[in-house]
């Protein structure tokens, strides 16, 4: 079965309560899903994830350092993600803030050649029911890429 990696970091919350919303669209559409923060997560789990999901707030319109620092890590399997399935999760507290969050970590996964899928998905702050929803779509659209592959 193919397996879904989402690699977080989140100080207050936010942007973990929107990866559970897109771990249970991944689930329901009966694919694996293995979600790990920046500190659990390891450089050798990207070889072995049919797609990867990175998710973090928005610092300063970027993602913040902790996972910065674990992409820039990455390089270690620069040329081993290639043709992999990505998305990416942001929080912030504007819009402008979320987007470029997202931005940011859709170059950095097609840098790896990973095939970004849709739009990527954001919330501002806490993620009310209407952004889960949103999130969970954002699953179940990558679990079905993954099931055509
Ligand atoms: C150091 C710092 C920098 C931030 N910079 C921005 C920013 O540039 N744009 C923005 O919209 N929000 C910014 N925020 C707000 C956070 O992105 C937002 O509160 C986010 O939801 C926090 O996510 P978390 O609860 O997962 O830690 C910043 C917050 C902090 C602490």
């Amino acid at each position: 079965m193919p397996m879904v990696l989402v690699v977080y970091f989140s100080k207050t919350g936010n942007t973990k309560k929107l990866v559970e919303g897109f771990a249970k669209g991944v689930s329901r559409a009966g694919v694996d899903v293995v979600v790990k923060s920046v500190d659990e997560a390891k450089i050798e789990d990207l070889p072995k994830a049919d797609a990867i999901v990175f998710a973090s707030p928005s610092y300063f319109r970027l993602p913040a350092w902790p996972l910065k620092k674990f992409i820039d890590d990455s390089v270690e399997v620069y040329g081993r993600l290639n043709g992999k399935i990505g998305g990416a999760l942001c929080t912030a507290a504007s819009e402008l803030g979320a987007v470029k969050c997202i931005q940011t970590l859709k170059e950095v996964l097609e840098e790896h050649g990973i095939v970004f899928i849709g739009e990527g998905v954001w919330a501002i702050e806490t993620p009310d029911v209407k952004a889960l929803e949103k999130a969970a779509k954002y699953g179940e659209e990558i679990a079905k890429k993954l099931k055509e592959k």
